[in-house]
């Protein structure tokens, strides 16, 4: 994870850098606004940006869109800056930080946005032979395919191939190519010279170039337009590139792992994969398999979260009980690992006794994507929150419509923060973004939105 700040390190600001070090994030920092643009232009790139809501955040936000530099910009500020910040978010800023920084909080941003160091957790034989798998090609230089349902671990699954690899000590860029607006997509892999389009006002290193000598992941990659696939099939092949606006190819060095949750043969038949770019990516193919084809995972992952989540918590760690455990092993877990993850978040926060017993372990929906029902901790928080005596008025109503509700609400008091409420909720950042675009499509008013957002299609 690599996290840029914006702003003095000798303040507070500095402190949540060194928070953001100790959890394995990689920092580089600029003093203002234009240093900080210079240095993400020149593709010293970034997961994240962290900037002192004192400095002109607006202008870096609205300067970052009109150049297709993809990152989330965190304001952070004291309680004192309130009205600067509610105008950061405004302006687009994903978060607001509050300083002097929280450990938690930082340590759960920088999970949310991006993956950890850590080797996957394997014990199963099917997840071990996976792994196995993983670690025979890893010393390749070949493309892998990395297949599997949503939540099973495929970044994990990419990030061990790479640390695994010759090229361990380069770069790992990864690109999100469903996040991602398909007008950005094109500047943050490839780049642009000065004059491309009228935003571009400076030269800017795209990710590919970025990733020289590493590796770079591209993540969902059914979700890439077929114009832009025909772009990255010649960088493959002619291992070389071209900045939107340049005269002359970059000749480039990176190997290219890349994910799917959808069967990619599927899209090749409906003509939205280009089948030259799938044979091309599709040298080696790794299935992480579903969590309930692993069931001998579930408890060493379930410990590892309960001692993460004490730690990110300020927790004393307490082991899972023998008769939660047993719960946790019968589930069907359609979230998967992600779905373990959360519940055992969950779990750490709400367990009273010496070890986590089975009253805290709130299971989910059978749909994975929707969050618990009645009595998760979330509602349990808001409908406690109602005035004595109040009825809660839940009967009658359907279960979308509760779900919206409960989450407009959780994100209003968040501030809009949307790590902060997709954490309470339980649910993933990208299933909070998902609903909150259908939401918006359905002419719902949803809080603060962020940058992609707001960027001029
Ligand atoms: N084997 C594992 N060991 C440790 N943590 C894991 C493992 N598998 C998954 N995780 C954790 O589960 C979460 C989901 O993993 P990851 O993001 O890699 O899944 P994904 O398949 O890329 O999901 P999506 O399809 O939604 O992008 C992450 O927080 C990750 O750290
Ligand atoms: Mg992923």
């Amino acid at each position: 994870m690599r996290v840029m700040i914006v702003g003095s390190m000798s303040a507070e600001l500095g402190e949540a850098a060194r928070i953001a070090i100790s959890r394995g994030a990689k920092i580089t920092q600029a003093d203002d606004v234009q240093p900080a643009l210079a240095q993400l232009r020149a593709g010293r790139g970034s997961d994240v940006v962290l900037c002192d809501v004192q400095l002109g955040i607006e202008e870096l936000i609205a300067a970052m869109a009109a150049e297709r530099i993809a990152a989330p910009v965190i304001a952070c500020g004291t309680r004192a800056d309130a009205v600067r910040a509610a105008a950061a978010i405004r302006a687009g800023a994903r978060e607001y930080l509050p300083l002097p920084p929280d450990a938690e909080l930082i340590a759960t941003m920088l999970e949310t946005i991006g993956g950890d160091g850590r080797a996957p957790v394997a014990a199963d034989p099917v997840m071990l032979a996976a792994l196995r798998r993983a670690e025979q090609v890893a010393a390749s230089e070949a493309s892998v395919l990395i297949r599997g349902e949503s939540g099973t671990g495929k970044e994990v699954m990419a990030r061990h191939i790479h640390r695994r690899s010759r090229r361990a000590a380069g770069p790992f860029i990864a690109v999100n190519c469903a996040a991602i607006p398909e007008n950005l997509l094109e500047s943050e892999l490839f780049g642009h010279e000065k004059g491309a389009f009228s935003g571009a006002i400076a030269r800017r290193i795209g990710r590919f170039e970025a990733a020289d000598g590493g590796t770079l992941l591209l993540d969902e990659i059914s979700e890439m337009d077929v114009r832009l696939q025909a772009k990255l099939l010649r960088a493959i092949q002619e291992r070389e590139i071209d900045r939107l606006g340049g005269s002359e190819p970059v000749k480039v060095n990176v190997r290219i792992l890349a994910t799917t949750n959808r069967p990619l043969e599927a899209e090749v038949r409906k003509g939205t994969f280009r089948e030259d770019l799938y044979f091309r990516l599709n040298v080696v193919t790794l299935t992480v398999p579903p969590l309930r084809e692993r069931p001998r995972d579930i408890a060493p992952l379930a410990e590892m979260f309960a001692h993460r989540y004490a730690e990110v918590n300020g927790l004393p760690y307490r082991p899972i009980a023998a008769d939660a455990m047993r719960l946790l092993e019968t589930q069907p877990w359609r979230g998967n690992v992600r779905e373990l993850e959360n519940t055992i978040h969950r779990a750490v926060l709400l367990a009273g006794g010496e070890t986590i017993g089975p009253e805290a372990i709130e299971l989910p929906l059978d749909d994975g994507a929707t969050p618990a029902p009645a009595t998760n901790g979330a509602v349990a928080r808001v409908v406690a929150a109602a005035p004595a005596g109040t009825p809660t008025g839940l009967v009658g109503r359907t279960v979308a419509d509760v779900e919206r509700d409960l989450i407009l609400e959780t994100l209003t008091h968040c501030l809009g923060n949307r790590t902060h409420a997709a954490a309470i909720l339980g649910i993933s950042i990208r299933t909070l973004r998902n609903k909150l675009r259908e939401y918006t499509a359905a002419g719902v008013k949803v809080p603060a939105a962020g940058l992609a957002d707001r960027v001029p299609a």
